[in-house]
């Protein structure tokens, strides 16, 4: 144990030191893998294309609840531990009281809720272990689930830390331990972390630990990382509906991949998603380091949230073709790549409805989930408009596939849904731009590209 905390100190020059062997550029690309791609843990070939798309707006349905119930949690969270948190058993007392003073800044995962719509490979340990796990950039930490934990998911054996050279957990009195404040306790003098939104969503207790986390590049070749914190889940209620094996936490917050890899990739990451008719062949791009630089973007600061886990900006205005809706009150707009459809403000999907009816002239059909529909079947001159989000200084363009979604053969949808509490930019709106967040001056920037061309 003694060697971990003395470890920690080191853990970024480590990390540059080896990445500065490994890349001489200070960057590396890994893939990002669609939920109905051949190689996700969730691919099913027998569902139809529109049970996939039901399937997909049911998860962005969840997704969006689990981010309301992020924003309620922490409300909740303020005055100390929510009801809803059973400390795990045989846990001591917490590492530090459970009222933490009003105001303080708490982090939370937004993984609970749902599988998600990209997967990543992650290589852990010595020997390594392949896991196939969530990037989410609405959470912090990294965690996989580890033997023992009878309710993991459990398509692929676990990752076995007793079997792992590299393997060691963390005391409480590390620095990492303390950045989890204030979910954490002390379990035979172990840093244990438990994760929940509390109510109806499943949470997962484990061992803070460091390891060797290996990662094949897009390049074919391997990026070795020693040293970094993950926890080592072995409790859990239920991530059976999820065929989650483990989360990457690319959020804000300290303990992030992003954070810790810090210096040695410049603090900045960025993706590129390919459009939805392609994702079932190919996969996208998570890029770090210098392959993060996004060239010809509109570059503009996120909302400064106190590094909670997600990016987020404010959407200020919409444009349809070349015709604004007027006015609209500023929302905080999260730039999320687990939401599949975007989220706008019930007022604003309104008046946004009321425009695109009067500039396509197709015939609309109801479908009952997506607030607008058109009937393609007999006619070719379609005229989907353009839909402009003024975001801060930016102008993000999207084009008619970034907004509309064809949900059987002839029916094609808006995807977006209301949202009273926030808006979210889904992952639809975000196909083929390269989107960069640059962790150091809070900034996220957005260019068009081909990230088929990646
Ligand atoms: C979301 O907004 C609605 C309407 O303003 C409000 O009633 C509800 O409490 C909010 N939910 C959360 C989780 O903040
Ligand atoms: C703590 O360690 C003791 C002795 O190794 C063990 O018997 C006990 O099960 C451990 N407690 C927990 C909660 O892991
Ligand atoms: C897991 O525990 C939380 C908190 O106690 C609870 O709200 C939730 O319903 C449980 N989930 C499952 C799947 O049992
Ligand atoms: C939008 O404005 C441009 C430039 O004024 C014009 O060329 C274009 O035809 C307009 N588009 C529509 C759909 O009205
Ligand atoms: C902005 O919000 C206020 C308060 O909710 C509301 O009265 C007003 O109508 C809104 N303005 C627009 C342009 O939607
Ligand atoms: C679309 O229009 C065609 C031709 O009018 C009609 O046969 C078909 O039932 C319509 N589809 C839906 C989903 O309404």
């Amino acid at each position: 144990m003694a060697s971990s905390t003395t470890l920690f100190p080191f853990l970024s020059i480590v990390a540059l030191a080896l990445l500065a062997t490994a890349y001489a550029h200070h960057g590396f690309s890994v893939e990002l893998i669609h939920h109905d791609h051949p190689r996700s843990p969730s691919y099913n070939p027998t569902l139809s294309p529109s049970d996939r798309i039901q399937a997909e707006i049911q998860r962005s349905n969840a997704r969006a609840a689990s981010l309301r119930a992020y924003f309620s949690y922490f409300h909740e969270y303020h005055d100390g531990y929510p009801s809803t948190y059973p400390p795990p058993s045989g846990s001591q007392s917490p590492c530090h009281p459970p009222n933490s003073p009003h105001g303080t800044t708490i982090q939370a995962d937004l993984f609970a809720s749902t599988d998600n719509n990209y997967y990543m490979s992650i290589r852990l340990g010595t020997p390594v272990k392949e896991i196939i796990a969530v990037p989410d950039t609405g959470s912090y930490l990294i965690w996989v689930g580890c033997e023992p934990c009878p309710k993991c998911y459990k398509k692929d054996p676990l990752f076995n830390p007793a079997t792992s050279s590299s393997y060691t957990n963390l005391p409480c009195d590390s620095k990492p331990c303390s950045q989890l404040t204030p979910q954490r306790f002390c379990v035979n003098s172990t840093c244990t972390y438990y994760e929940s939104y509390g109510q109806g969503i499943p949470y997962v207790i484990g061992d803070l630990a460091q390891e060797t986390f290996t990662f094949k590049t897009t390049s074919g070749s391997f990026v070795r990382l020693p040293g970094l914190v993950f926890g080592c889940t072995h409790i859990t209620n239920g991530t059976s509906q999820r065929n989650t094996a483990g989360i990457v936490g690319l959020g804000g917050h300290p303990l992030s991949l992003v954070s810790q890899l810090g210096s040695s990739i410049e603090h900045r990451f960025s993706y590129c998603l390919v459009p939805s008719s392609l994702t079932k062949v190919m996969t996208s791009h998570l890029n770090f380091g210098s392959d993060a630089v996004v060239s010809g973007a509109q570059t503009i600061s996120m909302i400064d949230n106190g590094r909670q886990s997600f990016y987020a900006v404010t959407l200020d205005g919409i444009t349809v073709g070349n015709n604004s809706l007027g006015p609209i009150n500023s929302t905080m707009m999260i730039v999320d790549c687990g939401s599949t459809l975007t989220s706008l403000h019930g007022t604003v999907l309104e008046r946004l409805v009321d425009a695109l009816k009067k500039t396509i002239s197709l015939p609309q059909v109801e479908d009952g989930q997506l607030p607008l529909c058109f009937n393609e079947s007999t006619r070719s001159d379609y005229g989907y408009p353009d839909i402009i989000l003024q975001l801060g200084t930016a102008t993000i363009t999207l084009k008619p596939y970034n907004a509309f979604l064809m949900i059987n053969n002839h029916v094609r949808c808006l995807a977006m849904k209301p949202n009273d509490n926030f808006s979210i930019l889904g992952n639809i709106a975000q196909q083929n731009f390269h989107i960069g967040f640059d962790l150091a001056s809070w900034k996220i920037s957005f260019a068009a590209a081909d990230c088929t061309k990646n």
